[in-house]
């Protein structure tokens, strides 16, 4: 497949960046990310979790977050939502996407959501039963697709064995996580293309962590095979709190640079983007995670 010729971002930063971050940030703080996120021109903004908050306490204001932000038409905001609980918080505050999450591994399952990939699907079939009946589009989630902090190697059969049964319950869109960023180009190019033979090409995405500070060029390679839908994280944020050793996801701004350079299009407005970047980071009290967030600002 050609590479794409324009690409999708999906801002994970309010969801993925926010439930990892140990200082604690106001609920209008959460808003205005967000908001200043959909100002860029980003099409996907993925705004918060509706999972329980004895399990992730940093995003427990997700209705109150939700309920809060500017909704620009024509924007998208999917929450996280693992349960019938969960999608009932999030269509109580009007949630018109949901995405629900499950993984290659069993044990990293076990950790993050206390159920196995079996017991998980099972919890989403009412999910998806009631989404389909309210038309609420829902994303579907695959974590450690390269790895798993707890069981290491994950067969790239599993990935798509999980993936295609997302895709075929209702799933508009699967997106591929490499939680922990262990991947490496080849890995991340044969996973996908593995995946695609299962699931179409434009049902996919990418979500690459960059622990090992390989996501850029992971994205590259999956790029080439054609796949036009990437996830990433102002300021570099993010990270899973039930997968040891997860740090970042790729940055927004990094990517997002890359891909105009190569002529790439998507939308965002890129100064506009760094600049949210470095007043999040400011708010967490350090230096943005975007190298080309903090090139931007010397210039
Ligand atoms: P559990 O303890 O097995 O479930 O947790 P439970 O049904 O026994 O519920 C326990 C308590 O939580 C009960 O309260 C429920 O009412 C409440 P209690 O009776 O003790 O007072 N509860 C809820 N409250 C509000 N909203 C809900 C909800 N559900 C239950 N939706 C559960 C199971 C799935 C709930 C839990 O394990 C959980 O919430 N896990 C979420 C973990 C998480 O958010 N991880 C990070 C997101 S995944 C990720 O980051 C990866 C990703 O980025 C892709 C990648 O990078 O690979 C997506
Ligand atoms: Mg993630």
């Amino acid at each position: 497949m050609a590479m794409p010729d324009a690409v999708r971002i999906v801002e994970v930063g309010p969801r993925d960046g926010l439930q990892n971050e140990k200082a604690s940030i106001t609920t209008a703080d959460k808003i205005a990310l967000i908001d200043r996120l959909s100002a860029t021109g980003m099409q996907t903004v993925e705004a918060t979790s509706f999972v329980s908050p004895k399990w992730v306490p940093q995003l427990a204001d997700a209705a109150e977050v939700f309920a809060g932000i500017a909704r620009k038409p024509g924007v998208r905001y999917p929450v996280l939502v693992p349960n019938e609980q969960g999608y009932d918080r999030a269509r109580a505050v009007g949630a018109e996407e949901i995405a629900v999450f499950t993984a290659a591994s069993e044990a990293f399952n076990q950790k993050n959501i206390n159920a196995s990939i079996d017991e998980s699907i099972e919890r989403f079939l009412p999910v998806l039963q009631r989404a389909k009946a309210d038309g609420v589009a829902v994303r579907g989630y695959v974590s450690t697709v390269l790895g798993c902090p707890y069981q290491g190697h994950v067969p790239v059969d599993d990935v798509v064995r999980v993936a295609k049964r997302l895709h075929a319950l209702g799933c508009y869109e699967i997106s591929l996580g490499d939680t922990i960023g262990v991947g490496t180009p080849e890995k991340a190019r044969a996973m996908l293309k593995a995946v695609a033979g299962e699931v179409p090409m434009p049902a996919l995405a990418i979500h690459f962590h960059d622990t090992y500070g390989q996501a850029l060029a992971n994205i590259l390679a999956c790029l080439e095979e054609g796949v036009a839908v990437i996830d990433s994280a102002v300021s570099g944020t993010g990270g899973c709190p039930y997968a040891k050793g997860a740090s970042g996801n790729v940055a927004s701004e990094d990517v997002v640079y890359m891909l105009h350079g190569m002529g790439i299009r998507t939308g965002v407005d890129l100064d506009a983007l760094a600049e949210a970047g470095r007043w999040l980071a400011t708010l967490l009290g350090r230096e943005s995670g975007s190298k080309v967030g903090r090139a931007l600002a010397t210039k």
